[in-house]
């Protein structure tokens, strides 16, 4: 279990984090910081300094010296799935024929209470293990597991947006609500959770196809009377999918106008995915300020496309990276850009080390409108932040010591690194894992 915080608390390492969005292709940036061998100093569970290795604290401060690894913020997970650990690595299926054989079954369980309270503090510990301090995560239909959700992260102290998911239609038996249930369900979990402690409530609608008409316009109502809530869906995954929607939809110009339509976009909106849009449709995520999750590690294991980041930020629309789990097969963010530096690579784009780990840091930040708080190492942020090693084992060891300069040695540590590496988390200075 975590031990108390301490109030002032001193970790040594090689300090990394973002002081904004660097440059497609610049290995070198003026706006990557790294600090080598610093102290990063917490108090009351805020940064609030770093000064050289040289300079240790006085003993009014804790020290936790990790000389020789680094040191960044928690990574944010803009779109992830918290059931969907039972499901993660399943085989042999794209989009809508696994969420059939696969995630709506395992889904289903969450009507439990204690299914639903055991998996929603699984799932934060493993988020934790794996160097992710803040999510945007789809419980299930079931307003148990938003509720289980929240007091986990609440007790963990932990940056969480979530919210029920909304689906009454092509769904199984136990997984369908209706617009009236759903609605107050969702004006008592927003009454009761959103902005307490690090809380915030998305309106979760799954995606188009399993919310009728009336549903999505309850959900885009919900949106206009809580300006401060999120919204998170899924658009434009899959072919088939993008098919479906046009033949549920006739009225629409565009998957994505399905949501416009609704008043679901907005600068809260995260929509995962966006692989199969138009240049129309990056206009109207421009215009209104709503965000993609890209997740390229979900992306390849079910088929779904290669997801052009540049000419959607080309086009203004913003882009944070997501593991997408169960549809990814790795809670651990570095496992996800080195995914995404792959997908990139078939289009002929190169992404620095920079550009990706900004995308799960600060730039995640930015794209929920919480940079104030999160992702980076700035005074005044919360003290979420993790340490890891810089290679471990012979491979990533022999890799490392023939790097020849930082951002090779970054994008080596990015690419041949994972979970364990993570050495420790600490959420808002308290030091949670391992
Ligand atoms: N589209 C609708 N539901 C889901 C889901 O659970 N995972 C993914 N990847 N896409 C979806
Ligand atoms: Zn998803």
């Amino acid at each position: 279990m975590p031990h108390l915080p301490a109030q002032r608390l001193a970790l040594r390492g090689d300090l990394l984090d973002f002081t904004g969005a660097p440059e497609w292709g610049a290995t070198e940036s003026p706006l990557v910081r790294y600090r080598p061998d610093h102290w990063l100093l917490i108090d009351s569970g805020r940064i609030v300094g770093a000064q050289p290795g040289a300079q240790t604290p006085d003993n009014t401060w804790a020290h936790h010296d990790h000389t020789g690894r680094i040191i960044l913020p928690g990574f944010i997970d803009t779109h992830v799935h918290s059931p969907q650990l039972d499901v993660i690595a399943s085989y042999g299926t794209e989009l809508l024929d696994w969420l059939n054989t696969y995630t709506f079954p395992a889904e289903q369980r969450y009507a439990d209470a204690d299914e639903a309270t055991a998996g929603a503090a699984r799932f934060l510990d493993a988020l934790l293990a794996h160097g992710t301090t803040s999510a945007m995560v789809f419980p299930t239909v079931h307003k148990v597991s938003a509720d289980t959700l929240f007091a986990a992260a609440q007790s963990r102290g932990m940056r969480l947006i979530t919210g029920k998911v909304l689906m009454d239609r092509h769904a199984p038996d136990g997984l369908r609500d209706d617009v009236a249930q759903a609605e107050r369900d969702c004006l008592d979990l927003i009454q009761r959770w959103h902005g307490t402690d690090r809380l915030a409530y998305a309106v979760t609608v799954r995606f188009a196809p399993t919310s009728t008409p009336e549903q999505l316009a309850m959900a885009g109502a919900l949106c206009q009377a809580h300006p401060g809530v999120y919204m998170q869906t899924h658009v434009a995954e899959n072919r088939e999918e993008v098919r479906w929607v046009r033949e549920l939809f006739p009225e629409a110009r565009s998957y994505l106008d399905v949501y416009a339509r609704a008043g679901l976009l907005n600068e809260r909106s995260v929509l995962a995915h966006g692989i199969w849009l138009d240049d129309v449709d990056r206009a109207a995520l421009r215009d209104s300020g709503a965000q993609i999750a890209h997740c390229p590690s979900s992306n390849l294991f079910l088929g779904s496309g290669l997801f052009d980041w540049r000419t959607a930020e080309a086009a203004c629309a913003a882009v944070s990276v997501a593991s997408d789990v169960g549809g990814g097969t790795s809670l651990c963010q570095l496992k996800s850009l080195a995914d995404a530096y792959k997908v990139q690579a078939m289009a002929g784009q190169r992404l620095t080390a920079w550009k990706a780990l900004h995308a799960v840091t600060l730039g995640a930040a930015e794209a929920l409108q919480l940079a104030d708080e999160i992702g980076s190492l700035e005074p005044g942020r919360m003290a979420d932040v993790c340490v890891w090693d810089w290679a471990v084992g012979p491979v990533a060891q022999r890799r490392l010591a023939v790097a020849r300069d930082l951002h090779e040695k970054v994008f080596a540590w990015m690419t041949l690194g994972d979970e364990r590496n993570l050495v420790a988390t600490y959420v808002a200075g308290r030091h949670m894992q391992p």
